[in-house]
């Protein structure tokens, strides 16, 4: 399907369409090596070649973002009263059709992906396809080995039982830090697992999804985009040892 040459450039996160506009009256962008002359031009994305400052230009078809979520944000679209995850994103990769696949409560932090690809966050978020999450939990007592067995069984709270978690300390860390496997997204699913062995979760993270970690170099509030090989790590099992 043909586009505009401004709104191509503007789903390729590369730039707003305001400096599309004017990279393009810079002269600053070829179109299959002829210099663009306007930024309303048409072009295939899947066969036509761009280039920006010299540099080509991959096409990507969906855009996937890594955000390392704060507290006191919602994880949706807008909200009359709260400020969501969308409206954290910088300029450069806000674009129509961004979603954040999968929820974390409004005073969870960490590893959240905001994507316009719809089957990839179904396939993700789909209870067949058991990708683990992994979370770091702060409680208010440390954990038992009878609460590891217990998460092993799969707890039950208020009438659901949740599948089997992994549950564990690192030797080291604080023992009021937990870490917690879960491959389901029920509604505060962590925290109602802890409330149903008596423990109660005081500060949670999320830190891997899948075999793809946070990235520890993104401050809260940050984000940046994943690559397509990052997006699909979210469907491959974390390798080596256990933790972080
Ligand atoms: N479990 C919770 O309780 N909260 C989250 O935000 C995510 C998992």
């Amino acid at each position: 399907m043909l586009e505009r040459l401004d709104k191509f450039l503007t789903s390729q996160n590369i730039c707003t369409r305001k400096e599309a506009a004017r990279l393009v009256r810079s002269g600053l962008v070829l179109l299959n090596g002829q210099q663009a002359h306007s930024p309303a031009q048409k072009l295939d994305p899947q066969t036509d070649q761009v280039t920006v400052e010299g540099q080509p230009i991959e096409y990507r078809r969906y855009t996937y973002i890594m955000m390392n979520k704060p507290a006191g944000v919602l994880s949706a679209t807008e909200d009359r009263r709260t400020p969501t995850v969308l409206g954290l994103l910088p300029p450069s990769l806000c674009r129509r059709g961004l979603f954040p696949a999968g929820r974390l409560d409004k005073d969870t932090t960490g590893l959240l992906l905001l994507t316009d690809d719809g089957p990839w966050a179904h396939k993700m978020l789909a209870p067949k396809s058991h990708v683990y999450k992994l979370y770091r939990a702060q409680l208010q007592a440390p954990i038992t080995p009878e609460d590891i067995t217990a998460f092993e069984k799969g707890v039950a709270q208020g009438g659901v039982t949740f599948a089997p978690a992994k549950l564990y300390t690192l030797p080291g860390e604080d023992p009021l830090a937990a870490y917690v496997e879960i491959r389901e997204g029920k509604f505060h699913q962590v925290k109602r697992m802890f409330q149903a062995i008596g423990n109660q979760v005081l500060g949670l993270t999320r830190l891997r999804i899948g075999a793809l970690c946070l990235d520890a170099t993104l401050p809260l509030g940050a984000c940046r985009l994943l690559t397509e090989e990052e997006a699909l790590k979210v469907f491959q099992s974390p390798e080596g040892p256990k933790g972080p």
